[in-house]
């Protein structure tokens, strides 16, 4: 086993602050017995969360579809997240978050009135190195044999978990998957495809987890008039596209390269992140710049 610490070093579990060896639940909790529960991961930069507000959005969203009562306001969250941050050292961190139904006597059907058990971990949040942003990811095509529910953030993950050990055991650093022949996403990331100049993203429905990283690239995009088309992106769009990224709040923006071990794309961009992806990365750090700034700012 590894020797490397589980997060940095302080945890939060239901109300308290405690040293993260310290953070202990009961074996009755719904999340250990049923993966009943639902998590964010929040970057934060300099101290300051990118767009946390909207992960906490999201994570309310992934709550009611469980049915499961949010136990803090937006508010209380935001103050919960930056103490957290702040108590491990502030800088660049990512904040993982789980809520779950609670602790009960295992029934499938959820007991009423639980309360739901909240825990708070961060771990330090490196940027790529630039050789790995040149080199760029291998990938597999798989079938999404995942649930009809990918648009809620579960901690049952087991769909995924399957999916990235068949990657990693074909020799790959991740999967990009598809479902009755069209993209949907990847384990843990979106993924997109660039053809002709235009981004292509596979439509925000239940097939997906609607990326808040994937919804600040349509943005930054928007704004720096980057041609996008939402839609159901198909097998051959994939496989015959110049490029292809994956998006999430740990990785950005990063290109895959290879697919199934051919290169993807052509010519002189072959096996190599396309000119898009520079110009996408490019607006991205331009933004984080302008977050740090402002936690500069207001300190
Ligand atoms: N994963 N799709 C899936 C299946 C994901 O698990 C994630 C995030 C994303 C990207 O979402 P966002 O841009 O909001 O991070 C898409 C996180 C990082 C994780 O599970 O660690």
């Amino acid at each position: 086993m590894s020797t490397q610490p589980f997060a940095l070093p302080i945890a939060y579990l239901n109300g308290k602050f405690v040293p993260v060896e310290e953070a202990q639940i009961s074996p009755f909790d719904r999340g250990f017995i049923f993966g009943d529960g639902v998590y964010e991961v929040i970057p934060y930069y300099g101290g300051k969360g990118l767009r946390a507000r909207e992960h906490l959005e999201r994570l309310q969203r992934s709550l009611d579809m469980l049915d499961i009562a949010n136990p803090y306001t937006l508010d209380q969250w935001q103050a919960h997240l930056s103490e957290l941050v702040a108590k491990n050292g502030g800088g660049d961190q990512a904040v993982y978050m789980q809520v779950t139904r609670g602790v009960a006597k295992r029934d499938f059907a959820p007991p009423k009135g639980l309360t739901p058990t909240v825990f708070m971990m961060s771990n330090p949040l490196s940027q790529p190195s630039k050789a790995l942003y040149e080199k760029g990811l291998s990938c597999v095509t798989l079938d999404d044999f995942r649930w009809g529910r990918c648009n809620v953030k579960s901690t049952a993950l087991l769909g995924a978990v399957l999916l990235k050990h068949e990657a990693v055991q074909m020799g790959a650093d991740d999967c990009v998957l598809f479902r009755d022949g069209f993209l949907t996403e990847s384990s843990a990331s979106n993924v997109v495809a660039v053809k002709n100049g235009v981004i292509l993203c596979p439509p925000r429905d239940n097939l997906i987890l609607p990326g808040i990283t994937y919804d600040l690239m349509i943005e930054l995009a928007g704004k720096r008039g980057v041609p996008l088309e939402q839609r159901k992106v198909s097998r051959k769009e994939v496989l015959s596209a110049d490029e292809l990224w994956l998006t999430s709040s740990t990785k950005e923006v990063i290109a895959i390269t290879t697919l199934d071990g051919k290169p993807v794309g052509s010519a002189e961009h072959a096996g190599k992140p396309g000119p898009l992806f520079w110009k996408m990365l490019g607006f991205f750090q331009d933004y984080k710049q302008e977050l740090r700034a402002l936690a500069a700012a207001a300190e």
